[in-house]
């Protein structure tokens, strides 16, 4: 071992950095979303269920995991069993071709801030969706229907992997001081778009439509699935993240203080971005004089056609706020987006002992490739599907296996007694029962409800090969992390 390991200038910067991978474009267009699907209000009980049981348990994990063997995941693995180390690669793989569709939405963001100026997208509601489904993306109609590239899509990619490889090259320490900017500039733009939403007509209509309290669904199991689905997502779990931005920490550092700071200032944050979202959703459907529900479209769908619609209509400063929101989205993604690219190249490093200089940009200028498909006319549709797939599966596997090897191989006290020998506040043995116990359990559970469910019905309304596919890259993806856990790493 030549070099000394990278490390963070501070604590605030690991925990900014941490925070900043969480909060992301999941938070604006999903939660809001997810929670109005599930009950409205009510739906925050499971959601801080999920979020104590499973969340922080399993952060707590990956921190420690991290910070314990100081290494990128699958050296991390190996060094708990020797056994484990495509566990490691499997969430590398994974999160690779995560980063791969995640700088896609970057790049519509980047157009979409581009004609923001000009408010190109149109006027009416109709127009903005073409310009969306026709003009930007011309959508193909079918996944198996390639058609030719995007050339603004392709030139947005390209910004946005220039912009991830110019936050990470000058290394950890100065990405330790950008996170500041990208945390904190979306904050204070979220402020303003919450403060804009809520003085507008019709706002209340929206957020009782977000937090109406319904019950009832606590005794659906479904919504218990989406809850947990949300977290690991939200969380940025079970993706190598976590695990190689804590082994840029000093060994000593405290494990349970920045778990419960990081999860609760990504929670807080969705459920803040809710109000600008819902109370923009009520300002909408009062202008067009419908109800709310026949505004609140999901997923991508509200970012790209209804919140723009909405901002066209404000009576003044259309424009400002309109970049603003693009502006939120791509200073919440570009976060997220490199934090899923670091263990990639840390992962690449901490095996073969590369030069990081040289590995970044290969690693870079390969994701870009990689997702050129996505920046043709049946791009969208490919975004959707790799999207489950690696969620629903890859996520779910990845935290069911290590879950599996710290619980029952390398066992849950001795782990629970390093995390006690460094955090301030202790940890009890109710650690080890959510590891050992409920949190496996539920990935387990939500594992076979999608696997059935998608035998049954395939995912959306997409052809049934394209869940072939899904599930066929998932098995490649677990084929090629045995594989590279087999090559002989150029570090001990
Ligand atoms: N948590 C991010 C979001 O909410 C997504 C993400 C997943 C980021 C995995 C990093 C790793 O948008």
């Amino acid at each position: 071992m030549a070099e000394a390991r990278e490390r963070w200038g501070s604590r605030s910067s690991f925990v900014f950095a941490a925070v900043g991978a969480a909060i992301g474009l999941g938070n604006v267009w999903r939660f809001p979303y997810i929670t109005y699907q599930n009950g409205g209000g009510a739906f925050l009980i499971p959601y801080l269920i999920a979020l104590i049981t499973a969340g922080i348990p399993l952060m707590i994990l990956e921190y420690a995991i991290g910070q314990k063997m100081q290494s990128s995941p699958p050296t991390a693995l190996r060094k708990i069993w020797s056994k484990a180390e495509w566990i490691g690669w499997f969430a590398v793989v994974l999160v690779f071709v995560l980063s791969t569709y995640y700088a896609t939405i970057m790049a519509w963001c980047v157009n979409y801030l581009y004609y923001s100026f000009t408010q190109a997208w149109g006027t009416t509601g109709t127009e903005i969706s073409n310009f969306f489904n026709q003009t930007l993306l011309d959508k193909s109609g079918s996944p198996g229907i390639l058609g030719g590239i995007q050339l603004p899509v392709l030139i947005g990619l390209a910004i946005t992997w220039l912009l991830i490889y110019l936050c990470l090259f000058k290394g950890v320490k100065t990405l330790g001081k950008i996170v500041y900017f990208t945390v904190g500039i979306p904050w204070l733009i979220l402020i303003v778009m919450v403060i804009r939403g809520l003085t507008l007509p019709g706002a209340i209509n929206g957020l009782n439509f977000y937090l109406t309290p319904d019950f009832s669904v606590l005794l659906s199991p479904k919504v218990w699935l989406a809850a947990y689905g949300q977290i690991f997502f939200t969380l940025s779990l079970a993706m190598g993240t976590l695990i190689v931005y804590a082994s840029y920490l000093p060994k000593n550092s405290d494990i349970a203080a920045n778990a419960f700071m990081t999860s609760l200032a990504n929670c807080g944050t969705a459920f803040f971005a809710g109000f600008a979202v819902f109370s923009t959703l009520g300002y909408l459907a009062q202008s067009m004089g419908v109800g709310v529900p026949e505004v609140a479209t999901s997923g991508l769908g509200l970012a790209f056609v209804t919140y723009p619609a909405a901002i066209n209509l404000l009576p003044v400063a259309g424009v400002l706020f309109g970049a603003l929101f693009f502006l939120l989205l791509l200073t919440l993604g570009i976060d997220s987006a490199f934090s899923q690219v670091e263990p990639v190249v840390g992962s690449i490093v901490d095996k073969w002992g590369f030069n990081k200089k040289w590995v970044l940009p290969a690693v870079v200028g390969f994701g870009f490739l990689m997702g050129i498909p996505y920046t043709t006319r049946a791009g969208f549709y490919w975004v959707d599907i790799m999207d489950h797939f690696v969620c629903t599966y890859g996520l779910t596997l990845v935290g069911l296996l290590e879950c599996i090897v710290i619980g029952y191989v390398f066992g849950a006290p001795k782990v629970r007694k390093y995390i006690n020998s460094v955090s301030d506040v202790r940890i009890g043995p109710w650690w080890d029962v959510f590891i050992k116990i409920v949190t496996p359990i539920v990935l387990g559970v939500s594992f076979i409800f999608e696997l059935i469910t998608l035998i049954r019905k395939g995912y959306g309304n997409y052809p049934i090969w394209t869940a072939f596919t899904g599930i066929g890259l998932i098995v490649i993806l677990l084929i090629l992390s045995f594989i590279l856990s087999k090559r002989k790493g150029g570090n001990p």
